[in-house]
């Protein structure tokens, strides 16, 4: 089940802490403060106000989690110093600094070395996790790697393998687009991303939440995995995009196609649900199919 709370993830987070909620792992991809577009975020604040906002959301996090809950805080690589600060200093415990590789072309800069990654600080609350599991991966082998492997490798913690969805041609079907074409939303994070956060930190049944919705893919893929859900986003026009791609379940946004690529994971079939993965898309596919089968009847 998912949960969307419409406005500002402090007030919403604030309210979470009061009904004394408790999730097991939280999302966090909020703007970068790097001047981007956004309908109701002003993405250039004075560094020390967007810290001290960031510190105010983590903080809150960590109050509405439960012991040994994760968080998985995502940013670009130039600010991983303060991520890790603003982590440390609201009580989380560090557990893996993963290196999210994009396939695309690296950003350029004359003085440094080009940008070609993101961050994602993995940490928990309290010094062990309370559900850690071990996803195993079909990793192509290398051309070093003269064997082939019988049962797939452990996932570390540099993500080479997730194809991120951020220029044109490259974003494919899963990109959500505007009836111009247009990107809806640039930000829009892939499926395989949080199915892998979600299947590692989480069993089926537990509860998830993230404060920056922006267009539901946690919501997306922990409903699939039958895991609940609470998203919060201040957008309008992300609301409704949420509530459609909820609603329609498009087979874009399948994690069915990736069952495959973790088949060596021991206890695949207890984190990841067979039964709520396959509903996805069903009823709407059906309703399609008799839709279609009637007009052929009726000669449209
Ligand atoms: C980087 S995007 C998240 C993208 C998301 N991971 C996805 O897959 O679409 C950050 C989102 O946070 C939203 N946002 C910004 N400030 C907010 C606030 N104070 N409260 C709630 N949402 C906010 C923005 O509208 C934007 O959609």
């Amino acid at each position: 089940m998912v949960e969307v709370l419409e406005g500002d993830c402090i007030h919403h987070l604030r309210s979470l802490c009061e009904r004394g909620e408790q999730f097991h792992l939280t999302f966090l991809d909020p703007p970068f403060n790097q001047g981007k577009e956004y309908d109701l975020f002003e993405d250039n604040l004075p560094p020390e106000t967007y810290w001290q906002w960031m510190e105010q959301v983590c903080q809150l996090v960590y109050r509405c989690s439960a012991p040994g809950a994760a968080i998985y805080f995502m940013q670009r690589e130039k600010n991983t110093e303060q991520v890790l600060r603003v982590l440390r200093e609201t009580g989380w415990s560090l557990q893996n600094l993963i290196v999210w590789m994009k396939r695309t072309s690296a950003v350029p800069n004359i003085n440094r070395y080009g940008k070609q990654y993101q961050i994602i600080a993995f940490a928990t609350k309290g010094e062990a996790p309370r559900v850690f599991h071990r996803l195993r991966i079909d990793a192509p082998l290398r051309p070093e790697h003269r064997q082939p492997r019988e049962d797939g490798v452990f996932v570390t913690d540099c993500w080479d393998d997730i194809r991120e969805l951020t220029s044109g041609y490259f974003a494919g079907d899963e990109a959500l687009r505007t009836q111009g074409g247009e990107r809806f939303h640039k930000q829009q994070s892939p499926i395989a991303l949080l199915l892998r956060i979600i299947l590692s930190s989480t069993n089926p049944g537990d509860r998830v939440l993230d404060p920056f919705a922006g267009t539901g893919t946690t919501g997306v893929v922990a409903e699939q995995l039958g895991r609940h859900c609470v998203l919060i986003e201040n957008a309008p026009r992300n609301l409704a995009m949420i509530r459609w791609r909820l609603e329609v379940q498009r087979p874009a946004d399948s994690i069915d196609r990736w069952r495959h690529y973790y088949r060596f994971t021991p206890n695949l079939d207890q984190i990841w649900p067979v039964e709520d993965a396959l509903a996805w898309g069903r009823e709407k596919q059906m309703a399609l199919f008799e839709e279609r089968s009637q007009r052929l009847k009726c000669g449209h």
